[in-house]
């Protein structure tokens, strides 16, 4: 912690970051310039873990399909699902689902005007629900998400350990003092909105992880890391990932008509609810789910990997060309034959739809 908050810093940042954020921060993402709540929560969502520049066609396109909380709150998840198909983290779809409904069903249709309110929906944590009250209902509240962390910790020079939650929290503290004053000089309903996408963007272009770019900088002036002459140290945080790796081995059925064997994925898991070629821990438990008929049909494809957040897949993918439906059961595994022209409407994991793609 630093032993004196940086007062200047905490009554002079938010003005000089909304003053750079109205001529320099970025207004034609496809989520800016509205104030629907709607728009607002489903881009934060987007945005948790995927960058800018993907999320901008992904948006587009559900907002097309489901132009309103209402119209998701009644799509099937299957249906969102493969709206998702390509973005990961799929649990972030199956919440923004329940959350839909949520606030249809105990919401009258619209989202609460709170962040604390809004934390109640499922999916919505601290700074997603404080994104969605400052940026649309202009509710003076705090959002920390990873690159406001850069930011704040470097302009207070907060160097305690991040991985440690009280360090967090009183990291959070510091972020809602350094906030807009009413007045000061604009209201609250104007300042807001302008200073959370003006925190967001100031990390995003100039406050970056590697060589920042403090020249450009609003608040170099105010900045603690920059007089220390160490930003790029912030932020500290010393829990260092633990990385594990599992190899697949995918079984890869198909017919000469194009269909393609699919299992819908069990919950929890990896690739939770989505359709995917079935799945095994080894190749042996892949074989015996064949039928001994047809095991010397089997040719195994090339590995390849996959890269989770705490994980690396090794992906064997084993093909088996039948010429038609077997007559039994010839696989001994829960899933559906899916005609050519159906299987890429489905919600597949980005890897497994690449692997299809590929013949
Ligand atoms: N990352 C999270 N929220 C964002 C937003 N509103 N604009 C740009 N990047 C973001």
């Amino acid at each position: 912690m630093p032993k004196t908050l940086n007062s200047k810093a905490i009554v002079e940042f938010a003005p000089a970051l909304i003053a750079w954020q109205k001529t320099h921060g970025r207004h034609d993402l496809p989520w800016q310039n509205t104030r629907d709540p709607y728009k607002v929560w489903l881009s934060e969502i987007m945005l948790q873990q995927t960058q800018v520049v993907t999320v901008k066609d992904y948006f587009t396109r559900f907002l097309a399909k489901h132009p309103t909380v209402a119209s998701l709150a009644n799509a099937s998840l299957d249906d969102v699902l493969a709206l998702w198909s390509g973005l990961g983290y799929y649990s972030r779809a199956r919440n923004m689902h329940r959350c839909a409904q949520d606030v249809v069903a105990l919401h009258g249709g619209a989202f609460p005007k709170t962040a604390e309110v809004l934390q109640t929906l499922p999916g919505i944590g601290p700074s997603t629900a404080a994104a969605v009250a400052s940026l649309c209902f202009s509710e003076r509240v705090a959002i920390l998400d990873g690159n406001v962390k850069r930011v704040l910790t470097r302009l207070l020079g907060f160097e305690a350990d991040l991985a440690k939650s009280a360090n967090e929290k009183a990291l959070w503290q510091l972020a809602t003092q350094v906030l807009p004053q009413d007045g000061k000089p604009d209201d609250l309903w104007t300042a807001m909105p302008h200073y959370t996408q003006g925190v967001m963007d100031l990390g995003a272009t100039l406050c970056t992880t590697r060589k920042p770019n403090c020249l450009l900088c609003p608040v170099e002036k105010l900045c603690a890391a920059k007089k220390g002459g160490n930003p790029e140290t912030f932020p500290v945080k010393t829990k260092a990932l633990k990385r594990t790796s599992q190899s697949l081995w995918l079984l890869w059925a198909t017919l000469s008509d194009g269909s393609v064997y699919l299992e819908q994925r069990p919950t929890p898991g990896v690739w939770a609810g989505l359709y995917c070629l079935p799945v095994f821990d080894s190749h042996d438990a892949l074989i015996a789910s064949v039928s001994p008929a047809d095991v010397s049909l089997l040719q195994d494809g090339e590995v390849f990997k996959h890269v989770l957040t705490h994980k690396d897949l090794h992906i064997h993918p084993v093909r088996l060309q039948l010429v038609e439906k077997p007559k039994q059961a010839a696989l001994k595994i829960k899933g559906n034959w899916v005609a050519a022209n159906a299987w890429s409407g489905l919600g597949l994991p980005a890897p497994i739809r690449k692997l299809l793609s590929t013949v």
